[in-house]
Order: structure tokens, then sequence, then C-alpha cells
């Protein structure tokens, strides 16, 4: 008996022992949304390993890096069209003739982290290098042997396997590999991921490809707006990648479009071209007070909590009581907008001290039961209340 109920433990034991090994929320990454660069929206295809090095070289000289921007992330056609004899991934001779390993070397030396990407089917989404599919644990295991720090995982040529089949064993490769690597499931929303991706992944895509305009964002924020339940330390819902510098926005759109994701604790990942953004972007996505509500240690995803019309009040806990607001004007004409205590978890007769966040100023008379104030055409105003008394 004693040696039965002894196997039984054992075997318990030995279960939750795995299961722990193989969930990616316990994989120690991603207690905060992750921050850092992509190459993606701005090069696509034409990424090529002195981008890379000229970025990581950017975010240090920018001062981007000392506000939190860590990861330098390799999206997209980096690896040749074929495995090698051994059915090995191999980067791309033309575009990384130094190889994956020293990038990694060379972006670790100067204290920052690099990423790479691959996909859950046969090819990537431009065709031009292998996906993973079936080769998962060789792949993680090469990623691991190269320093890789962050890998995204796209979602084409997938022969019509379910997600939650082929997402999963990337997951569980990873862990395997012996290295801890954020897992960035990019599934564009399609099988409602923030369902069921918190036990597998990092993060994941709440919504499909974002692009360079404010149809692209104000559609992208309220999608994943519905999944805000689900974030978390550990696992993050991911709107996509900032547009912020790519040119196709103006200033205070792209205020707009940063001010959002940060409070929706979405991954902070610049799609610009660091090494020659204008002092104007660098300060947007370099507000360090505006980076300190995304980073907020209680991980609470900020939400929409009011409407009228294009008119819209978004908010959501941090630390120490304290509340962030977006009052954010979706409309064409400058306008008044209201966000009152009782739609931001705070009780009526509590007195606080709102700092704008933009603006870099407290506010000048404590304030009571609601907060106002006129918003420019797409613009937003952002603040943290800190409550007082009441
Ligand atoms: C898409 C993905 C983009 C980018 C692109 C590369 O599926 O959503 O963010 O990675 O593939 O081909």
């Amino acid at each position: 008996m004693k040696i039965m109920h002894f196997l039984l433990i054992s075997l318990l034991a030995f279960v939750f022992w795995d299961q722990s090994q193989t969930n990616a929320a316990s994989n120690g990454a991603g207690r905060r949304p992750p921050m850092g660069w992509n190459s993606w929206n701005h090069f696509g295809c034409s990424v090529d390993e002195n981008i890379v090095r000229g970025t990581a070289d950017a975010l240090l000289s920018t001062g981007l890096s000392r506000v939190g921007y860590e990861y330098v992330n390799i999206d997209d056609c980096w690896a040749e069209q074929n495995r090698d004899a051994q059915g090995n991934l191999v980067a791309k001779a033309s575009k990384f003739p130094s190889g994956i390993k020293a990038l990694a070397d060379y972006v670790h030396s100067k204290g920052l982290k690099l990423g790479i990407y691959s996909d859950a089917g046969s090819y990537t989404c431009s065709k031009t290098m292998p996906g993973s599919l079936g080769h998962e644990q060789q792949d993680a295991n090469t990623f691991a042997s190269w320093g890789i720090d962050y890998l995204k995982y796209d979602n084409c040529f997938n022969g019509g396997i379910e997600a939650r089949k082929r997402y999963p064993t990337m997951s569980e490769a990873l862990m395997k590999s012996g290295r801890p690597i954020f897992y960035s499931m990019c599934e564009w929303g399609e099988q409602n991921p923030a369902t069921w991706a918190p036990n597998i992944a990092n993060s994941w895509r709440t919504t499909g490809d974002i692009q360079d305009n404010w149809d692209s964002i104000t559609s992208r924020a309220d999608q994943n707006n519905q999944w805000a339940a689900y974030a978390g330390p550990g696992g993050w819902n991911d709107p996509d990648m900032l547009e912020v510098g790519n040119g196709g926005m103006t200033i205070e759109e792209y205020r707009s479009h940063f001010s959002i994701w940060a409070l929706m604790k979405a991954p902070l990942l610049i799609g610009c071209d660091v090494r020659t953004a204008s002092q104007e972007i660098t300060q947007i996505v370099g507000n360090k007070e505006v980076i300190n509500v995304n980073q907020d240690l209680l991980g609470v995803q900020g939400t929409k909590v009011s409407q009228q019309g294009n008119l819209e009040v978004w908010a959501g806990p941090l630390t120490n009581k304290r509340v962030a607001v977006i009052l954010w004007n979706r409309s064409s004409s400058t306008a008044s907008i209201t966000a009152q205590w009782q739609n931001i978890d705070l009780s009526s007769n509590v007195v606080v001290q709102a700092r704008d966040l933009w603006a870099h100023r407290n506010l000048p008379t404590r304030l009571q039961g609601s907060l106002t104030s006129n918003v420019e055409p797409h613009a937003c105003k952002m603040y943290i209340l800190t409550p007082l008394y009441g």
C-alpha cells in the first residue's frame, strides 16, 4: 500500500514538473510587455545584417535602449530557400554573410537581445525560406545555439492543420532547447488565441497585419480591446508592431497610436528605421512616462471604458492605486472629452492629482469626479491619476 502511495505521488510530481517545463508562461520571459524593434514594417524582405547592426547601434545612440528597448528582431526573409544536408536552417549568405550567431554576439555585446522569425507551416509568408512545421525541435535548438532571445512564429502555408496543434509544438521545443526564448505567436487572431495561448506563448497576435494609416490603427485597437481580460504578466495581447515614424500618419496620429498601444500593454516593437528617425519620432517612442504605463508591474491591459460617437475614454489600473487615462478624439474636429470617475474605477469622492504624460506636467488643480479636456482631431491626451484622499 505504502509503495503504491509513493508511486502515485511520484507520478503526480513528475506530471506537474513536466507541465511546468513546457508552459511558456513559466519560461521567465515577458513578465512585462516586450520592447524593441522589428525589421518588417519598414524593410520587409530587404533586411540584412548591416541594417540589424546599425539598428542596434542606433538604439544605443538615440537613448532608446536606456528607456527599455532591448529586442532587435529580424523578421521574414533571413534564410536561404533550402535547408542544409542535415536539415538545418541556413542564414542567407547574400544578406547575412557573417551568420546569425555573429549577429547575436554583436547585439549581445551592446547589452541588447536578438530576435528571429519562423513559421508554423512549410514556408514563411514571403515563401523565400522554409517554415519550421515538422522541424520544430531542430530549429529551436538551432536558435538556442545561436543565442536567439525571441521567436516570432507566423502562420502561412500551414496545410490546414489546426493552430492549436501547431503552436504548442514550438512552445515545447523552445522550452526543451534550454534557452529562455520569448515566444511570440503570430496567428493573426484567427482562432481567438487569447483564450488558449496564455499557457503556450508570451504574446499572441489578435489581428491581421497593421498598416501605416489611421483606419488600420483604430480598428486594430478595437479588435485587441476585446481580449483584455486574457492578458497579464508572462502573456500579452499583440495588436501588431508600431508604425510610428514610417511616414503615413501625422504626428498626432502617431502619438495616439503609441499611447493606446502602451495602455493596452501591447508589445512596443518599433517598426521604423531607427538609424534615420527624426527627433520628433524618437521623442514619441522614447516618452518614458508613457512607457512606464506600458511596463507597470500590475500588468493589467487598459480598455475602452466609454464612448460618445468618435470621442472615447480608455483607462486601466496601475500599481499604487493609480489610474492611466486616455482621452482619444477619433473624430475630425477638435472636441471636449470627459472621463468620469465612475467609468474608470474611482469612487466619486476620490481627489486626484493628474499628470499629463505628453506635456510632462501636473495639472494645476486637483480633480474630483471627472477630468475634462479639449482634444485635437485624431489626437489624444494621456494622464496618470494619483489618488490623494477620499
Ligand atoms: C505576416 C506577419 C507580418 C510579417 C509577414 C512576413 O504574416 O503578420 O507581421 O511577419 O508575415 O512575411
